[in-house]
């Protein structure tokens, strides 16, 4: 059993396994039960489309059974805490826990004291893990290597995809800027090599234009007319001109039209945005795998081994 709380934590080689697993899961015609007999709770307490429902499908294409905790519904309506939210679901014997939640290092705090392995599936604007891997495999898929140059654009500071995004792309020497309105990007992060409020110097000659939506829910102030403050760095038929002509367009959704994207490039043909949330159902196969010991991670051996023998 073991925790995915960052992409920190995780080696370049880690890293490579969980890709390469997750690839092989994206070709295999018949899936291998590795995770029969196992139970996954998603406990998800902030909204979430595609990292829940493909964590779901994950574990149910590798044999798990899953229940969903709903937190509208449950007695943290009564006022019970998430911790002890957690400690009550951890009495349960589940084998993994996947938990998304609003507080930042909530989920390491909660993986101290559990004795199943714990997922983040996302906390506040710290780290979102497997998010960074399915952009990852993305990326791998569709240029052959890491080693690129991707601009991150619009709302940086509050994103925590920006974050584990970063993170992993540096272990692997790509390139990587931030490009945002003023106030919406820090003023440094390690190994960035730019980061700046125009988006022509941040795009002319990356590889990918990855777009992000402004985290209204995380702004700790109000912003009069704050969409029309993000058009001004809207990526749209005209905008991502001024990026090449082989870069690819990357959002890790839930987008809004019209404003950090155009209605006319969301789906066009240089946007990998439904590709993205393909792969996030291998990419969280390979995660539960990890997590609940079917793939060591420093031993690619055992990942040939146990693919041989399903
Ligand atoms: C992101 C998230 O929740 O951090 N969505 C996702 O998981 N695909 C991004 C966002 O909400 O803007």
């Amino acid at each position: 059993m073991r925790h995915l709380l960052d992409i920190k934590s995780l080696t370049r080689k880690q890293i490579e396994t969980i890709l390469e697993r997750a690839r092989e899961h994206k070709t295999s015609k018949i899936y291998p039960k590795t995770l029969a007999g196992k139970f996954v709770l998603t406990a998800f307490f902030e909204p979430s489309t595609r990292t829940k429902v493909s964590f779901q499908k994950a574990a149910m294409n590798l044999g798990a059974q899953v229940i969903d905790f709903v937190p509208e519904t449950s007695s943290l309506q009564k006022g019970e805490t998430d911790l002890d939210t957690i400690l009550t679901l951890n009495t349960m014997d589940f084998d993994c826990l996947v938990i998304r939640i609003r507080r930042n290092g909530a989920p390491a705090e909660f993986a101290r004291y559990v004795n199943t392995a714990v997922i983040n599936a996302g906390d506040g604007t710290n780290e979102h893990p497997t998010q960074a891997l399915l952009d990852a495999m993305t990326m791998v898929e569709h240029f052959g290597t890491l080693q690129i140059k991707v601009a991150i654009v619009g709302d940086v500071i509050h994103s925590r995809v920006a974050r584990s995004l970063t993170e992993l792309l540096k272990k692997f020497d790509a390139e990587v800027r931030m490009v945002g309105p003023k106030g919406f990007v820090p003023e440094s992060f390690e190994g960035v090599s730019l980061i700046t409020n125009d988006l022509k110097e941040a795009i002319f000659d990356v590889d990918v234009v990855y777009a992000l939506r402004i985290q209204k829910e995380r702004l700790e102030e109000s912003y009069p007319n704050i969409d029309d403050f993000f058009r001004k760095m809207q990526i749209n038929s005209e905008t991502i001109k001024l990026a090449p002509k082989h870069a690819v367009l990357m959002h890790p959704g839930p987008f809004n039209r019209n404003i950090e994207v155009s209605d006319d490039i969301v789906y066009s043909e240089r946007s990998k945005i439904l590709e993205q949330v393909r792969n996030g159902v291998f990419i969280r196969m390979a995660v539960l795998e990890y997590a609940l010991g079917v793939i060591e991670l420093e031993a690619v051996q055992s990942v040939e081994t146990s693919v041989a023998g399903r």
